[in-house]
C-alpha cells in the first residue's frame, strides 16, 4: 500500500514540475523587474536636450527588443489643468499626480506580444488569453537634470473622468460573432481585474482609475479564434496533464480515506471487544454498574419569579 502512495506522489510531483518547466523561459520573469529595467533605460536615454512637453521614444537594448517605450516630461500643474495624450493613453484634465513636487516623467510601455507573455507568469490569467500586447503607464519624479537623480515612482489618479486606453491600433483581434474582449487591469499587488469596456465607448477602448498595466483578453479557448498550432499543443497537453494529475490526486485521496476508515473501524472493534470484556467481568462479580453518569436530572427551580402586573 505504501509503495503505491509513493508512486502516485512521484507521478503527481513530476507532472507538476514538468508543466512549470515547460512554460516559456524569459531572462526576466518578473513584470516589476521589467518595469525597473525600462525605467533605468529611459532615464539613461534622456539627455539635456530633452524638452518638457515633447514626447520622445526610447531606444532599448537588443535584449529588450519588441518593447516600445515613449516618454514625456510634464509639469504636474499643467498635467492636471490640461490632461495629456501619450500613444494609447489619454489623461483627461483633473488627473492628479502624487506626490509631485514640480515635474513628472510619464513612461508608456508597449510590451509587444513576446514580452507580454510574462504577464501569464505573474498574474492568474487561467481561462483567458491576451489579444493585445500589455501596455503600461507609469510616472516617476523628475526635474530638469534627469541624470543626477534617483527616480521613484509616483501615482497617477484620474479625476472626474477616467483615463482611457485605446487598443484599436495595437490589437490584432477583430470582433467576430459578437465577442467583445474584456479589459484586464494588472494591479501592482498581483491582482488582476476584468471589466467590460464601458458601453459608451468603442469596444477596444478601456478605462482606468489609475496608472498601471492593461491589456485586452478574451475567454479561451474560443471556438472562433484561430490559434497557432504550438499554442494548441501546449493547451491540450497541459489540460490532459492537469486532468491526469487531478485523477491521480483523487486516487491518492481515496486510498488515504480508505486507510483512515479502516483504522477507525479497527479501533471501534477493539473498543467493543474491551467493553464486552469489562461487562463480563462486572457480571461475574454480580455488580450492576451505573448505566450512565450524566443522566441524573438536574434540579429545576420550581417556583419561577413572576413579576406582579402593573
Ligand atoms: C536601476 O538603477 C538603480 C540606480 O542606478 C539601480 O540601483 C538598480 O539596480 C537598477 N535596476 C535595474 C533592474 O537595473
Ligand atoms: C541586456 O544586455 C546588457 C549588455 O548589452 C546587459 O548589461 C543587461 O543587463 C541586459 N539586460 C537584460 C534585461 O537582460
Ligand atoms: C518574438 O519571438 C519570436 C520567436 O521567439 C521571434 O522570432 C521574433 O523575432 C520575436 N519578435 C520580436 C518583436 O522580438
Ligand atoms: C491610430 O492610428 C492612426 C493612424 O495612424 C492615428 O491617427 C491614431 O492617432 C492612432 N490612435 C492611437 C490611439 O494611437
Amino acid at each position: 500500500m505504501d509503495s503505491i502512495f509513493s508512486l502516485i506522489l512521484i507521478v503527481v510531483v513530476t507532472l507538476g514540475s514538468s508543466t512549470l518547466l515547460g512554460s516559456k523561459a524569459q531572462s526576466i520573469k518578473s513584470a516589476h523587474l521589467l518595469d525597473l529595467y525600462i525605467r533605468n533605460y529611459t532615464f539613461k536615454s534622456l539627455d539635456k536636450h530633452f524638452r518638457t512637453g515633447i514626447v520622445q521614444s526610447v531606444n532599448l537594448p537588443a535584449n529588450l527588443s519588441g518593447i516600445r517605450v515613449d516618454t514625456v516630461r510634464l509639469r504636474c500643474g499643467s498635467l492636471t489643468r490640461y490632461g495629456a495624450h501619450l500613444k494609447e493613453f489619454h489623461l483627461s484634465s483633473g488627473v492628479i499626480v502624487h506626490p509631485c513636487i514640480e515635474r513628472v516623467l510619464l513612461i508608456r510601455q508597449n510590451l509587444g506580444y513576446n514580452w507580454s507573455a510574462i504577464y501569464y507568469a505573474n498574474y492568474d490569467l487561467t481561462g483567458y488569453e491576451l489579444v493585445s500586447p500589455v501596455v503600461g503607464l507609469l510616472a516617476y519624479n523628475t526635474d530638469e537634470d534627469v541624470k543626477s537623480m534617483n527616480p521613484f515612482q509616483l501615482g497617477i489618479v484620474a479625476g472626474e473622468k477616467p483615463l482611457t486606453i485605446d487598443f484599436t491600433n495595437i490589437t490584432r483581434f477583430t470582433i467576430a460573432d459578437g465577442i467583445i474582449p474584456l479589459c484586464a487591469s494588472f494591479e501592482g499587488d498581483g491582482r488582476m481585474t476584468l471589466a467590460k469596456p464601458p458601453p459608451s465607448s468603442p469596444s477596444h477602448v478601456c478605462v482606468a482609475k489609475r496608472h498601471g498595466h492593461f491589456g485586452l483578453v478574451i475567454a479561451s479557448p474560443p471556438e472562433q479564434f484561430k490559434k497557432r498550432i504550438s499554442q494548441w499543443k501546449v493547451a491540450v497537453g497541459s489540460t490532459i496533464g492537469a486532468a491526469l494529475g487531478a485523477f491521480l490526486l483523487g486516487l491518492l485521496l481515496v486510498a488515504m480515506l480508505v486507510r483512515v476508515k479502516k483504522r477507525s473501524r479497527m479501533e471501534a472493534l477493539e473498543r467493543r471487544a474491551y467493553e464486552e470484556e469489562a461487562l463480563q467481568v462486572s457480571m461475574v462479580g454480580h455488580v450492576r454498574a451505573p448505566t450512565a453518569s450524566g443522566t441524573r436530572t438536574t434540579p429545576v427551580i420550581e417556583h419561577e419569579y413572576i413579576p406582579p402586573p402593573r
